[in-house]
């Protein structure tokens, strides 16, 4: 599902944010992405969001090369990929049932539907009953519900979160691991960058990877599961989308 080639991002400071990073994530895998504060997580899962290009090596996502994805494409591309942002990223001006079902509008769904669905998955995060609040009015954890709901109400084959629990306690944090997981174990390729030790030790079958000042280590904490043998015929992330 994801693969990266000697890959080095620099943003023209001393230090590369990600240097000389190797290493594929299968399709189904449920990976951590773990690492002390500016190690190079998010910039690690933009990449993958094509939200940045690698200044040197190459990155291959659902079977595309993302430098070589022509700019009209894109919103194909990332239509594919639900994202839970650091930052949550919500707009101010619309409510909690416009923010979630936005992609759904953009790609013509019925507003029955578009309702019908958001009202599903907020209700799995315990927000069912905030359709028609707008984030302003919303708590921290509360906001990072809607974004996880966001990200999760196109059904993605490929789920992106950094730091999804940052600001939920830990009994919603553990719940919330858990619904990536279901989603996980239904198909979806999941990559939480996180710091909570805590909660990645409810997962110990879950892959880590382990980044240290733009580099990867301590492979050995715990290598995952063996990848499917057939992840070499990746076919692209569309999926009948145009
Ligand atoms: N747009 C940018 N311009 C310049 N430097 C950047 C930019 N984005 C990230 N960096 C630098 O790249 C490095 C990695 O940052 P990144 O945000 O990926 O770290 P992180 O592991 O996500 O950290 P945190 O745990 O604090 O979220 C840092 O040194 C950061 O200052
Ligand atoms: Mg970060």
């Amino acid at each position: 599902m994801i693969k990266l080639y000697k890959v080095n991002k620099s943003f023209g400071g001393p230090r590369m944010a990600l240097r000389q990073i190797d290493l594929q994530i299968p399709r189904g895998q449920f990976t951590f992405l773990t690492g002390p504060s500016g190690a190079g997580k998010t910039t690690f899962l933009k990449l993958i969001f094509r939200e940045l290009l690698p200044t040197e090596g190459h990155l291959i996502v659902g079977g595309r090369n993302t430098a070589q994805i022509p700019q009209r494409y894109l919103p194909f591309f990332r239509r594919s990929i639900g994202v839970v942002f650091q930052d949550v990223r919500l707009l101010p001006r619309k409510t909690v049932f416009e923010n979630v079902s936005l992609v759904l509008r953009i790609q013509g769904v019925p507003k029955r539907e578009q309702k019908r669905r958001a009202y599903k998955v907020l209700k799995t995060l315990g927000l069912g009953h905030r359709m028609v609040a707008f984030p302003k009015e919303l708590s921290g954890g509360e906001q990072q519900r809607i974004a996880i709901a966001r990200a999760l109400i196109n059904e993605p084959k490929l789920l992106l979160a950094d730091e999804p629990t940052g600001n939920l306690d830990p009994d919603l944090s553990l719940e919330i691991m858990e619904i990536f997981r279901e989603i996980n174990s239904r198909g979806t390729t999941v990559v939480v960058a996180t710091h909570d030790r805590g909660l990645m030790e409810h997962f110990p079958d879950a892959r880590r990877i382990h980044l240290v000042r733009g580099q990867m280590a301590d492979w050995a904490e715990s290598p995952g599961p063996e990848p499917p043998v057939d992840d070499e015929e990746d076919e692209a992330t569309d999926s009948g989308d145009h």
